[in-house]
């Protein structure tokens, strides 16, 4: 039996749920993540631990998360407020992590949109890198302190993925979320796949297929390769984190819950194994035409995104049209992406104080935009958000998904959730699916203390000391502490939270 509030917004159907979730799923973890995280832990190796956490962790939770939020009809405290009284800190907690997950971003969309409008005359200029640091972020010294020296082309894009992020949201679920997802994923699709094929095309681009693809099984012993494995998943899936459990609860009643899942995850892994191959195939045709290893040009996260890249474009024929196209790419892929953050907070709000949702959403959004403003938009943003990234993926995901999984399981809440599944879904779970939940407990465990540990002894990235214990620990125990204050906060009006 669900509990159903007679208010609540729904997708208008199976159709809509899926392009919002793959929306969602599909983002800045697929574009720029993926591909280096794969080359850097074995290249073609890599994917058997992928899969193998694809298989055992990311499809059976995206399933947990979506029978929580079908079965309790809630934002994620809600619904874990409808299992227990004691469980509804778990769901700030997950609220909390994309209110931090939000805050930062935002700033990369507004990058990545500032640098599809850079494209049409590659106004980075033929120093990609120093114009990044430099002209662009004007990047300042972090061991100097906190800078509050805001950077305008930062800042102003900033405020506009914001505005439009905001009016998209307060249109609502069907209106907002589902429409804009049903626009920008097939443009993005279409964008992509032009983008994948053009790049196979460059000289070089078999060299770039070569380091990605190929295998280095020494890498299977290392602990940290599997590690990432699991760590891509989470953060691509948007698995364990509040969001899936939001937008299932948008799903009618009788849905076929399981049938979205297998939908939605292979579609993020597809799009996954495109983003490395168009991204290496681009790499290797920079490696070529600078005389260089590919090993010497791949760089990680940002440094793939806004060094090599713009790089690229410089070199290629019709580059501009490339870097309109990639980075066009990851702002509409991280615009949908982003959608879903906020709304895991907008939806945990609404439910709270039950008020109307254009008025959560900007009492929400605004204060959000103003602290993304201070935290990132100023000189020394760039380590904020490298920092805080870190901490809020292991410390925050991780942390909270190991443990209200142990609350689950524990309180032997497993049984109920894949009776709901198996009631409207075509593909039935069971033991192995339970068996895959309890496995993936003891792997996130192991995750947040090798993690913990190596951070604890190593620091971070050679960041001052007080910058990693404010920013990145005191962060995490911070988001703790302010899920458990809303926790006890008192549910407005009538709300039925009994599970039967
Ligand atoms: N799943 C989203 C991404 O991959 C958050 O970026």
């Amino acid at each position: 039996m669900t509990k159903s509030n007679s208010t609540r917004e729904t997708f208008s159907g199976r159709r809509a749920f899926i392009i919002a979730a793959i929306g969602s799923a599909v983002g800045l973890g697929n574009i720029w993540r993926f591909p280096y995280t794969t080359y850097e832990n074995g290249g073609g190796a890599f994917i058997i631990p992928y899969l193998i956490a694809l298989l055992t962790a990311g499809i059976p939770l995206l399933f947990l998360d979506y029978a929580i939020g079908h079965r309790h009809r809630g934002g994620a405290p809600l619904s874990y407020r409808r299992f227990s009284q004691h469980f509804e800190a778990f769901g700030w907690w997950q609220v909390m992590v994309n209110v931090i997950i939000g805050l930062y971003y935002a700033v990369v969309l507004g990058w990545a949109a500032t640098y599809t409008y850079f494209s049409f005359t590659t106004a980075w200029g033929a120093k990609p890198i120093d114009f990044f640091v430099g002209e662009f972020l004007k990047m300042g010294d972090i061991t100097q302190g906190v800078s509050f020296e805001f950077v305008g082309m930062v800042v102003g894009p900033l405020i506009v993925v914001w505005l439009v992020a905001l009016a998209v949201l307060a249109l609502g679920v069907q209106k907002g979320i589902a429409k804009s997802s049903a626009i920008l994923m097939p443009v993005l699709v279409i964008m992509f796949f032009v983008l994948v094929i053009s790049s196979l095309f460059l000289p070089g681009a078999a060299k770039g297929l070569d380091a990605l693809f190929t295998p280095d099984w020494s890498k299977l012993a290392d602990p940290s390769v599997w590690i990432a494995a699991y760590g891509q998943i989470f953060f691509s899936l948007s698995i364990c984190f509040g969001i899936m459990i939001t937008y299932a609860s948008y799903l009618k009643k009788d849905s076929d819950l399981t049938g979205a899942g297998l939908v939605v995850g292979f579609a993020n892994s597809s799009f996954e194994v495109l983003a490395g191959i168009g991204v290496f195939a681009a790499l290797g045709f920079m490696a070529t035409a600078s005389g260089q290893e590919v090993s010497e040009v791949a760089k990680g996260g940002i440094g793939l995104a806004f060094f090599a890249f713009p790089t690229i474009i410089n070199e290629a024929p019709f580059g501009e049209v490339l870097g309109v196209l990639f980075f066009g790419s990851l702002t509409f892929a991280a615009l949908t992406s982003f959608i879903s953050v906020i709304e895991v907070i907008i939806s945990a709000v609404q439910d709270k104080l039950r008020i109307r949702r254009a008025k959560v959403t900007f009492l929400v959004g605004i204060p959000m935009m103003i602290l993304s403003v201070l935290l990132f938009g100023t000189t020394t943003g760039l380590p904020m958000l490298d920092v805080m990234d870190k901490f809020v993926n292991y410390f925050g995901i991780v942390a909270v998904a190991f443990v209200s999984l142990i609350a689950i399981v524990a309180n032997e809440k497993l049984g109920v959730l894949g009776n709901h599944l198996n009631e409207t879904s075509s593909f039935k779970v069971g033991f192995i699916w339970r068996l895959c939940i309890v496995i993936t407990t003891g792997i996130l465990a192991f995750m947040l203390f090798s993690e913990g540990a190596k951070v604890f002894t190593e620091g971070y990235e050679g960041y001052p000391n007080w910058f990693v214990n404010t920013f990145g620990w005191g962060m995490s125990i911070l988001l703790v502490i302010v899920a458990v204050l809303l926790s006890r906060l008192k549910w407005k009006n009538e709300i039925q939270f009994s599970e039967e």
